[in-house]
C-alpha cells in the first residue's frame, strides 16, 4: 500500500520520541540498517546518553505540546539534511483512568500529548512532505484504539483517534507519493507500562517492536500491527456485535 524500502543506507528519518521505550530502540535499529536518524524528545540527557557514539545521529530536543518547539526541531533537520525521508510520530503517554476516578485535567493533558501533540507535528512535517513529493509519515497509535477497554477512559479515545487520522491521511498523501503507516503495537515493556498493576498479555521487548515496525514499514505496510497473536484478537473482537464484544472483553480483563 506504500512504496517498499529495501535499502535505509542515508535515508533521513526522524524519531519523535526517541528517548526511550519504543521510539529508541526504532531510531537505533534505523542506524544500523545505515540511516541518518534524528532522535526527538524532550528529555536533552537522556537523548545526549542514547545517541553518545552513535553514527549518523542528530539530536533535535523538542516537546510535542509546543509547536514552536517542533518548529525549531524540524527546521534545524532539514537545514542539516535538505529533507527528510521518514518521520515517525511515536512519543505519547498513558494515564490509567475509570469512570469512577475521571480526571478532567489528566483527560486534557492527555489529550495535548497524544493528540495534539500529533497535529503539532503535522503542522511541521506536512509542507516538507508535500514540497518534497516524496517521503512517509508514520504514527505510533495502539491497539487501544480498535475499541473502548476498560482503564482507556482518555488514552483509548487519543489513539482511536490517530487511528481515524492515520486512514486520512492515507487518502490525502497516498496519491502524492507519500506513504503513510498506522502502527498500533500491543504490549510492550517499556517505562510507559512499567506500572502496569495486571498481567500483560503477549509482552514484547521494545527491540522486537521496532524490528515488527520497521519490517512492516520496508514492505510498504499501511497497518502495522504486533504481536499478530494478541493483535488479531483484539481485531476480531472489534467485528462482534457489541453485546458479544463487551461480554468478552469483561471476560478476558475480569473490569
Ligand atoms: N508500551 C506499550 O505497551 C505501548 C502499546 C501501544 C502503544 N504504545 C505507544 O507507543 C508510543 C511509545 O510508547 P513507549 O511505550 O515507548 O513509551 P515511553 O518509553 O514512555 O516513550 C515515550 C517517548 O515519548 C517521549 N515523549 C513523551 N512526552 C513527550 C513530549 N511532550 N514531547 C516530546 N516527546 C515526548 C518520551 O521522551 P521524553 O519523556 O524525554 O520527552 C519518550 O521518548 C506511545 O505513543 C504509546 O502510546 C505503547
Amino acid at each position: 500500500m506504500n512504496p517498499r524500502i529495501s535499502d535505509w543506507a542515508g535515508k533521513r528519518v526522524w524519531v519523535i520520541g526517541a528517548s526511550t521505550g519504543i521510539g529508541q530502540a526504532c531510531a537505533h535499529l534505523l542506524v544500523d540498517l545505515g540511516a541518518r536518524v534524528a532522535f526527538s524528545a524532550r528529555s536533552i540527557d537522556k537523548l545526549l546518553a542514547t545517541t553518545s557514539g552513535t553514527p549518523r545521529a542528530l539530536v533535535a530536543p523538542l516537546d510535542v505540546t509546543d509547536r514552536d518547539s517542533v518548529g525549531a526541531a524540524g527546521e534545524k533537520i532539514v537545514a542539516e539534511w535538505g529533507g527528510i525521508d521518514l518521520v515517525l510520530v511515536v512519543a505519547g503517554g498513558y494515564n490509567e483512568m475509570r469512570a469512577d476516578s475521571f480526571d478532567l485535567a489528566a483527560a486534557n493533558s492527555m489529550i495535548d500529548l497524544n493528540l495534539r501533540g500529533v497535529f503539532n507535528c503535522l503542522d511541521v512535517v506536512l509542507p516538507v512532505l508535500l514540497r518534497q513529493g516524496a517521503g512517509g509519515i508514520g504514527i505510533v497509535s495502539s491497539v487501544a484504539g480498535y475499541g473502548g477497554l476498560p482503564k482507556a477512559l482518555v488514552y483509548g479515545p487519543t489513539k482511536a483517534a490517530l487511528i481515524n487520522l492515520t486512514e486520512s491521511l492515507y487518502l490525502d498523501l497516498h496519491p502524492k507519493g507519500i506513504g503513510v503507516y498506522q502502527i498500533n503495537p500491543g504490549f510492550v515493556e517499556t517505562p510507559l507500562t512499567a506500572g502496569n498493576d495486571f498481567k500483560m498479555p503477549a509482552l514484547m521487548k521494545p527491540e522486537d517492536a521496532a524490528l515488527e515496525m520497521v519490517t512492516g514499514i520496508e514492505k510498504g505496510q499501511f497497518h502495522i500491527h504486533f504481536p499478530k497473536r494478541f493483535t488479531n484478537g483484539l481485531r476480531f473482537a472489534r467485528l462482534l456485535p457489541y453485546r458479544l464484544y463487551f461480554w468478552m472483553i469483561h471476560k478476558v480483563t475480569g473490569l
